[in-house]
């Protein structure tokens, strides 16, 4: 079935074919019913954290505590992947994440911290991704649980990012919002990245892979956006789960198309807030 996927991936990517993909894709863009989904994975997109080794290392030079908003977490498996991340790459920061989710039992999940494959700890791991695995989880049986010095410095709770009482403003250094904006209905996906955006200090990095691309590349420019322009290819490949799927589902993700001159904007999923100066 994978290989089926990975050979319909490449085929429509195919210079020649790039066009039929791009309008099955709009068509089921348009008929399919959106619905969301707490399918993720550990270990999802590494190459994406790298970039605190790269253009965002400021938040990881040991000058202040680093706080850190991850909101759709489903199962917990990013917040925790971030969080092993973090302290194999740089033991000396200080950190905490704050991390929720509308869906109640994969939060409960979530908070138990204990993990297979059916809550996205897929074996084996890939060998850049054993390392901070090593880190984060003690083996108990066909189980792995989150070690204790990291389970305590992830905060997971039960959260709407769109309810009337959501009101984290300017608290977060990063704010990681992934693979849910793209199940919503455009005057959602808005609020709801207004209400990321507003949750990230000034100067701050958002993370918002998995939304629709053209209502992402209006947002940016409406909220004044600056698109961190860092292997912005590496990241986009690197989502193997939507990038697989293209162009069947309407949360698919496109290749990548050089000739568009919002490239950036459009390809990027990390950005930086306004730093108010
Ligand atoms: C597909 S999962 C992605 C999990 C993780 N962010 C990742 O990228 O692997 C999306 C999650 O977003 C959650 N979600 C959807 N709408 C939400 C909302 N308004 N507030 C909080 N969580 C929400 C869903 O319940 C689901 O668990």
């Amino acid at each position: 079935m994978s290989r089926r996927i990975k050979f319909n991936q490449r085929l429509f990517d195919l210079p020649p074919l790039r066009g039929l993909g791009r309008s099955i894709h709009s068509r089921r863009a348009t008929r399919q019913v959106r619905f969301q989904s707490t399918a993720t994975r550990f270990f999802r997109n590494l190459k994406q954290f790298e970039a605190l080794q790269g253009p965002l290392a400021q938040f990881v030079d040991g000058q202040a505590p680093l706080r850190i908003l991850v909101a759709g977490c489903s199962f917990g498996c990013e917040a925790y992947s971030l969080a092993g991340y973090l302290a194999v790459e740089f033991p000396q920061v200080q950190w905490t994440i704050d991390a929720f989710d509308i869906a109640q039992p994969a939060v409960a999940v979530a908070q138990r911290a204990v993990y297979g494959p059916r809550h996205g700890l897929a074996e084996p791991l890939e060998s850049t991704a054993r390392r901070y695995a090593d880190r984060l989880f003690e083996r108990k049986g066909e189980e792995r649980t989150i070690v204790p010095d990291i389970r305590k410095r992830v905060e997971v709770s039960h959260g709407d990012l769109l309810a009337d009482d959501f009101t984290a403003k300017h608290c977060y250094d990063l704010v990681l919002a992934q693979n849910f904006l793209v199940h919503m209905n455009k005057q959602d996906a808005t609020e709801a990245f207004a209400r990321i955006v507003a949750a990230a200090k000034p100067g701050g990095a958002i993370f918002v892979g998995g939304m629709d691309l053209d209502t992402k590349v209006e947002l940016i420019k409406s909220h004044h956006l600056t698109p961190v322009d860092w292997e912005i290819e590496t990241i986009h490949d690197s989502d193997e789960m939507r990038r697989s799927a293209w162009p069947w589902g309407y949360w698919t993700l496109e290749p990548l198309d050089r000739s568009r001159s919002d490239f950036t904007a459009r390809y990027s999923t990390i950005f930086r807030t306004c730093s108010g100066e």
